[in-house]
Formats: C-alpha cells, structure tokens, sequence
C-alpha cells in the first residue's frame, strides 16, 4: 500500500514525492536526519530527537527548514495518515538544491523529507533471542556525534556482519569500542553496566541518555568510559541502544558467546524499564 510522505510542505502518495538531482543530500551526502520510534500510534522521545536535530544543523552551519516549528505536527499528521501503530518516522533535511560545488551555496534552500516505516518494535525474534556481533576497525569521519546521511560504512558493515552469519558489527577504534553501526553499544560486568563516553567519537544517542537515568532511577551501576574488545567477549552480558531497537541483548561477540548465550537479566530489565518509562512519556 502506498504511503503519504511529506517532502517541502507538501503531503504526497510516496511515488509523486520528489527530490532535486542537484539536492545536496544527494551530491554530497550534505544532510542530516533523525529517526523516532512509534508506540501505540504515539511518539517516543520527541523532544530529544529535535534537540540532537538543532544541534546537527548547528555543527554544520545548515539553516532550519520554515517548518520547523511544526515538526511534531507533521510527525503526528504522518502517522495518523499511515496509520502506524509501531514502527518510526524518518526525518530528513539537507543543505538544499544548487548546482554542484564543494562550497556551501549561498541561498539554497534546506530539503525536508518526512516518511513513516510501519514494523513491529516489541517482542520480536531478535529482542527474545539476541544479536550476534563482529568486531569491524572504525573508519568512519571524526564527527560521529553530528547525525548526517553519510552512511555508506555502516551499511558496509552490517552487510560484512551478515555475511559471517551475524546481525550487526561493534566499531573499534585504537582498542576500544566505539558503537554500534547504528547503535551504542554496552557490556554488563559484574552487575555494573560500561558504555563508552561521550565525545565526538560517537552518537549521543537519544535512547542511551534515557537508558542511562532509568538506570539510576533504578539505583542500577553504570560507568561510562570506552571498553575493550576483550572485555566485551568476557562480558557477563552485552546490548545494543537505539531508537529502532530500545534495549536489544547481544548473545555473541566476535564468536564468543556471552553468558549463557541468552539475553541477560540486566539487559531484560532495562528492556522493560524502557519500554514501561518511554510508553507513560509518549506524545
Ligand atoms: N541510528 N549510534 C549510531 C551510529 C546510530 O546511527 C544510532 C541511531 C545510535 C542510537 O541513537 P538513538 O538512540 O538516538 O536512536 C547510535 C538510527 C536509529 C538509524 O540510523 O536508523
């Protein structure tokens, strides 16, 4: 069934929706985009997603579309028209359309692109049984916390992932672990919870950031600070954060099997924290 997408102030069947050849987006990968999850037909983390949205325009000098403002309006209306109980809705804005040049044009202006993906985000194989991970080097830019559409390595990766009869890969950059290639990434050792700190070596991902005061809340342990591949393989248990997948265990690393090869308590616990906590906080 065709979607109504949103392109420049326009609801639109998805295959009337189109973009500028000369769209910078397209050109040079100049754009930046977020995704927030749906959950009984409502928004998770609307607010933070539009903050981190702000600050990557800001970082990379990139104007606002006019309807920014009615952002949540527009995420709303989408899944409204489309329906969508649980999936997301994928936001995209770029510097705009102007003939091609390394040089930032003077008075483009910036391309919004909205659409929903309707799929199931609770109870799914993955969340009841884990992912598996390799370990893949990180030669990604060094503005990993700017959210742009350059992700031609990370696409690498899961597809490098796959191809070893694995799901994602963890990014590790001089002997420690970055993130996930669209996710953070976290161990669980002797009940303490390690994920690497922020810096502009990763994402400052939405869903960490409230992972990380349910955890408190909970008077859970936490560090942050980079771990190594090692720890990771000797871990008691490991997950993965983001907007798509929540709280998600990982049962192996690089063929070693964590735990027991079963998501672990921790892991569940946070899966269900965030779930609950994200529900009662959806607009
Ligand atoms: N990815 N790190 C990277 C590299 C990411 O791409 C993402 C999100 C995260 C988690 O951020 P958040 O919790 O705010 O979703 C961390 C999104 C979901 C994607 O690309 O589809």
């Amino acid at each position: 069934m065709s979607r109504t997408v949103y392109v420049n102030g326009q609801y639109l069947p998805e295959e009337d929706a189109t973009v500028s050849i000369f769209d910078r987006g397209f050109l040079m990968a100049d754009g930046v985009y977020e995704v927030t999850s749906v959950l009984d037909g409502k928004l998770l983390e609307f607010d933070g997603h539009l903050k981190r949205l702000e600050r990557s325009l800001n970082e990379l000098g990139m104007d606002k579309p006019e309807a920014f403002d009615g952002l949540l309006e527009i995420h709303r209306e989408l899944v409204a028209r489309n329906n969508v109980d649980q999936g997301g809705v994928y936001l995209q804005i770029t510097r705009g359309a102007a003939d091609r040049d390394f040089v930032f044009p003077k008075d483009a202006k910036p391309t919004l692109v909205m659409f929903t993906q309707s799929k199931p985000l609770l109870d799914t194989a993955a969340s009841e049984n884990g992912l598996k991970v390799i370990f893949l080097e990180d030669i990604r830019w060094g503005r990993r916390d700017i959210k742009t559409v350059q992700l031609l390595y990370p696409s690498m990766g899961k597809m490098m992932a796959k191809a070893e009869g694995c799901d994602d890969a963890w990014l590790v950059e001089d002997g420690f672990v970055t993130e996930g290639t669209s996710n953070n990434a976290y161990i669980v050792k002797d009940g303490k919870i390690i994920t690497r700190d922020l810096s502009t070596d990763i994402l400052h991902g939405i869903t960490r950031a409230s992972i990380l005061k349910y955890a408190e809340e909970a008077q859970m342990v936490f560090e942050e600070r980079p771990f190594t591949p090692e720890e990771a393989k000797e871990a008691d248990e490991a997950f993965i954060s983001s907007a798509s997948t929540f709280v998600m265990p990982i049962v192996e690393i690089d063929g070693s099997t964590i735990g027991d090869g079963k998501p672990g308590a921790t892991t569940q616990r946070l899966r269900e924290i965030y779930i609950e906590e994200s529900r009662k906080r959806a607009i």
